[in-house]
């Protein structure tokens, strides 16, 4: 079913696992992402940059996304990620995306108050689903570096959702965008802090970078969307270069995409299954 984040989280909630947020970056991706979330039974979300919205149309995403979702039967949310601006949020939830994070982060409190309060406002009257932020994730996404996160305080975190009533939370525990190189340290103690002063499904951003092995630790504290987007493009980066390099020019593309595709709903199929709540096993190099 094409739905919204609320009550495919709800149902995280109380079953008690994660869902996986995966980045697409172009509309070949989207496909396999989703037959591999049917494939292991699990919800999954779709989620684009506002670059990535627009670069592919956001008509065609959500065209996308809605076909699939009545074929194949698996939940299917599709998610405008780290939105700040207003227009971006609108064009989205007018061309039918199911969910928005609007990313206030990088704001003074008051005004991401505000900000978080207006976008929610206008997207729960269209039945459409928020994420918001407190605390700021480091890294870089898209091009756009953020240099120093800031790690989310339980008390602000309180403070922020008494005022702003979302449907999901993303929190700065350690985590940095487009780490793919190594792991990262991950403080679970303040999740877990964050975890008891807030009763909002919880959001980890920068997901390629956190060892596969604490997963089970995320979610007994209560994350509930885990973001994964880089790990996706070096998988069908690779494996295109691979098969490119190794075609001839007139190669039909779909020879060369095929093979990409597959590397990405390999990951999607890896991470969604170990969300739903499996062993987890030695990652790949
Ligand atoms: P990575 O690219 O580090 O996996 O992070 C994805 C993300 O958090 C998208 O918002």
């Amino acid at each position: 079913m094409y739905t919204t984040l609320a009550p495919v989280l709800a149902e995280a909630q109380r079953v008690g696992y994660t869902v996986g947020a995966f980045n697409a970056h172009n509309l070949e991706m989207v496909p396999p992402m989703i037959a591999a979330a049917r494939d292991i039974g699990a919800p999954i979300v779709i989620q684009t940059s506002p670059g990535t919205a627009r670069y592919v149309g956001m008509k065609n995403l959500v065209a996308v996304c809605r076909s699939m979702a009545e074929d194949e039967i698996v939940d299917v949310v599709l998610h405008l990620d780290h939105a700040t601006s207003l227009t971006d949020i609108r064009d989205a939830i007018d061309a039918g995306y199911s969910s928005v994070m609007f990313d206030g982060s990088s704001r003074p409190f008051a005004e991401n108050v505000a900000a978080s309060r207006r976008v929610i406002e206008f997207a729960r009257e269209k039945g459409v689903s928020v994420e918001v932020e407190i605390g700021t994730i480091g890294g870089t996404e898209e091009g756009i570096s953020v240099a120093h996160g800031q790690l989310t305080q339980p008390e602000e975190a309180a403070a922020f959702v008494e005022q702003v009533q979302a449907d999901a939370l993303a929190v700065s525990i350690g985590t940095h965008h487009g780490s793919y190189k190594g792991k990262t340290a991950i403080d679970l103690d303040l999740l877990q802090r964050i975890h008891e002063a807030v009763p909002t499904p919880l959001v980890v951003h920068g997901g390629t970078g956190v060892d596969e092995a604490d997963y089970t630790a995320l979610t007994a504290r209560g994350v509930r969307k885990f973001n994964v987007g880089t790990e996706l493009i070096v998988a069908w980066t690779r494996a295109a270069k691979r098969t490119f390099g190794a075609t001839e020019d007139h190669t039909s593309l779909r020879n060369n995409i095929v093979p990409a595709n597959d590397a990405v709903a390999e990951v999607v199929r890896r991470k969604a299954g170990l969300f739903l709540g499996s062993t987890p096993v030695a990652q790949a190099a």
